[in-house]
């Protein structure tokens, strides 16, 4: 991945700056799955091919039991999945390991990387607090990575669920050139907030905004009034969007709990897609299929970009489009399409 701007590049004139780098493989499902869970982990080599990246899942929602199964289990799936994870494979494979304070990760880092650290690309880090939990894990990464003779560095994924993590989430973005990207945790970051919040990622019916009432006496306060459910986690994801960009990473949504409720799920993995985000988890099969679809641009909106291009020239200047002004600004925004659209389509 390369930095939001190359300041060694020879200043181009008439030519519109390089974009921020997308991932070179697409990653817009991750979908999580417990490899001490039989059935589940049975499904994993049927999947490949079909979703962009298959998670292990070794933290939260695995028991505390099963944690040396879903690390073992995951080892081997790792090793006889053909087509799921390192260099050039159908479906990425990725990881989250426990909590940096759990007795379980430094045996999760050790045994996963020195044995299937060749088909392992991405290490998610669970409540991370600050760049020093990324110090810790960049280490250890080497030095494993070394001691398994591994030539391709493992990728690093933080996942921002505290509040002090949000307070330092561009210390975080920045603190190693293994950092690929960050994730919402709403349901720990919802409980270390203080928030009251009732299904994981989703809104509250109670977070809304009501129209002002006509005047002040007491009819028109007790009139039916207008109201509007307002998004719980708009700032959240704004503020990762911003710190993701400064460094070159990207920016995940994280889960959407109420697998029942696909219309909602919908809903806010596309308000993250508008804000910026490359894709989202998914707990069940059925969120994978509207991942893939809402982090994808729609043919409409790159054919649109497309004559945007087209009609800029050389990039500078202003012209006039179905009625709107287009201009060197205008063209990034659509560069963001058309680059989004055939990183999907290589
Ligand atoms: C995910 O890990 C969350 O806490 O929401
Ligand atoms: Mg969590």
């Amino acid at each position: 991945m390369r930095p939001a701007r190359d300041f060694f590049a020879p200043l181009a004139v008439g030519a519109p700056p390089p974009l921020r780098e997308i991932p070179a493989r697409p990653s817009r499902a991750i979908h999580f799955f417990d490899p001490s869970n039989e059935k589940m982990a049975g499904k994993v080599p049927g999947m490949v091919g079909t979703v962009d990246v298959l998670l292990g899942n070794l933290e939260d929602a695995v028991k505390a039991a099963n944690k040396e199964a879903a690390r073992e289990g995951l080892v081997r799936i790792a090793r006889d999945t053909a087509g799921l994870g390192g260099e050039g494979a159908a479906t990425q494979l990725w990881t989250r390991v426990n909590a940096l304070d759990s007795p379980w990760v430094l045996d999760d880092l050790t045994r996963l990387v020195t044995a299937a650290g060749d088909r392992l690309d991405v290490i998610m880090v669970p409540k991370v607090q600050g760049a020093e939990d990324i110090h810790y894990v960049d280490r250890l990464l080497a030095q494993l990575e070394a001691k398994a003779g591994l030539e391709r560095p493992l990728m690093v994924h933080a996942i921002l669920e505290t509040a002090r993590g949000m307070a330092n989430v561009e210390e975080i973005c920045g603190a190693s050139p293994r950092m690929q990207g960050l994730s919402l945790g709403p349901a720990d970051l919802a409980a270390d907030r203080r928030m009251k919040t009732t299904r994981v990622g989703g809104g509250h019916p109670g977070y809304l905004v009501r129209q002002d009432p006509a005047d002040g006496s007491a009819e028109a306060i007790a009139a039916p009034r207008t109201s509007y459910q307002q998004d719980l986690w708009h700032y959240t994801i704004a503020r990762m969007v911003d710190a993701c960009a400064m460094h070159g990473i990207s920016a995940y949504y994280g889960p959407f709990g109420d697998i029942a409720d696909t219309v909602a799920c919908e809903d806010q993995f596309r308000n993250a897609f508008l804000l910026g985000c490359v894709g989202a988890w998914s707990l069940h099969p059925k969120q994978v299929e509207i991942a893939h679809r809402v982090f994808s641009p729609s043919p409409e909106d790159v054919a649109h970009a497309r004559r945007v291009v087209a009609a800029m020239g050389d990039g500078t200047g202003a012209v006039m489009l179905d009625g709107k002004m287009e201009d060197d600004a205008s063209l990034k925004q659509c560069l963001v399409m058309v680059e989004l659209s055939e990183q999907l389509a290589a």
